[in-house]
């Protein structure tokens, strides 16, 4: 039995958490495991009625559940989004998710804005480092108010939280063996700029070479951030696994939601590989607040989430059926929603892929 929370939190949030559902016990229907839901009504509604976006308490609560199913969360008419989002941020910290696994992958049957690219060639991971980095939340406003105010936030780079979001990569890079199953068996990307950020990403080079070192059979490449948004665009195919700060790991997953046709299609899941507290998965897209109630947005990032979701709890087989139902669908193309051209609802095209799962 699982125990799944689900903070749907804001906008289009609960559409899309509705979705992941379904899709969720479709899966459990057809592998035969039990899962058990919970809601929780946190978010910026909450934030308006009582001044809090969640209980106190809110790592406990979440401590004994299997995993996490993450709406989106945010709208700045109700909260300002430094405040909101310390709703997903605490829990990413909290529970030392160090791992934001997003997978960048093109579905066949979805347009993208590379002439080039095809599901063959464009499919890569960002691991992006989740809980320390440009994120560390230190620092302060020095002469706060007065025309001599000063701000200051402090990017924090620790070896253990480098090696390890490093190391993982590797692993992951020999699992996935893009290159074929010989040496090399993949590719792991540094994604830097040690050339102008002299103390922490040149640190954050010396733990990769450390790392690498003991990786012999993996091949590794090294791109300057800015250069790297450049050939993720020319050249997608070069990458399988790309491994970045916590900030340009942010950065470059928007860029690749596009290269894989918009944030639609877009998971990501925050992992504890250590499990000793609950991962949470999630599209990445924002809570599109004028797009609430409407059902037009696209549940397949969602969709996609709980397949992470299932593939991390252990149940291989019904994450391959969840992802080839998905494949199935937007390759056949009967369904879809606005963002693909379609006219479809989100539950339609969410019913469609649970209809898929066997
Ligand atoms: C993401 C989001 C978050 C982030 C925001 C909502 C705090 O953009 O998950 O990519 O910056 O990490
Ligand atoms: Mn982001």
């Amino acid at each position: 039995m699982y125990r799944i929370a689900v903070i749907p939190a804001d906008g289009v949030g609960p559409e899309v958490s509705e979705e992941a559902e379904r899709a969720l016990r479709a899966a459990a229907r057809c592998y035969r495991f039990d899962v058990e839901t919970e809601w929780f009504d946190w978010g910026c509604d909450r934030y308006l009625a009582d001044g809090t976006m969640m209980p106190a308490d809110y790592l406990e609560v979440l401590a004994g559940f299997d995993a996490i199913f993450l709406g989106s969360v945010g709208d700045v008419s109700k909260v300002p989004d430094h405040l909101s989002l310390e709703l997903i941020l605490g829990i990413r910290r909290g529970f030392d998710q160090y791992v934001n696994l997003r997978p960048i992958r093109l579905y066949p049957g979805v347009g993208t804005p590379i002439r080039t690219a095809t599901p063959e060639t464009l499919d890569m991971v960002v691991v992006r480092e989740n809980t320390e980095g440009e994120y560390a939340a230190q620092g302060g406003v020095f002469k706060a108010g007065t025309p001599d105010a000063v701000a200051l936030q402090t990017a924090v780079f620790t070896h253990k939280g480098c090696e390890r979001v490093m190391r993982y990569s590797f692993e992951l890079a020999r699992q996935r063996s893009k290159l074929g199953s010989e040496a090399p068996v993949g590719r792991v990307t540094n994604c830097t700029k040690s050339n102008a950020l002299n103390y922490s990403m040149v640190f954050w080079d010396t733990v990769f070479d450390e790392v690498a070192a003991g990786y012999p059979d993996v091949e590794t490449d090294m791109a300057l951030v800015d250069a790297l948004s450049m050939w993720m665009v020319k050249n997608p195919e070069w990458f399988d696994v790309v491994v970045a700060s916590n900030l340009f790991g942010d950065i470059i997953t928007d860029l690749g939601a596009m290269l894989q046709g918009g944030m639609g299609f877009a998971a990501g899941g925050n992992i504890d590989p250590e499990r000793r507290f609950p991962s949470m998965f999630e599209p990445i897209h924002g809570s599109a607040p004028k797009y609430t109630g409407q059902r037009r947005v696209n549940p397949i990032a969602s969709i996609e989430a709980t397949r992470m979701m299932l593939d991390h709890l252990g149940e291989h087989q019904a994450a391959e059926a969840v992802g080839a139902a998905i494949v199935e669908v937007l390759a056949e193309g009967e369904v879809s929603t606005r963002d693909m051209g379609g006219t479809n609802t989100t539950d339609e095209v969410g019913a469609a892929v649970a209809d898929r799962i066997r």
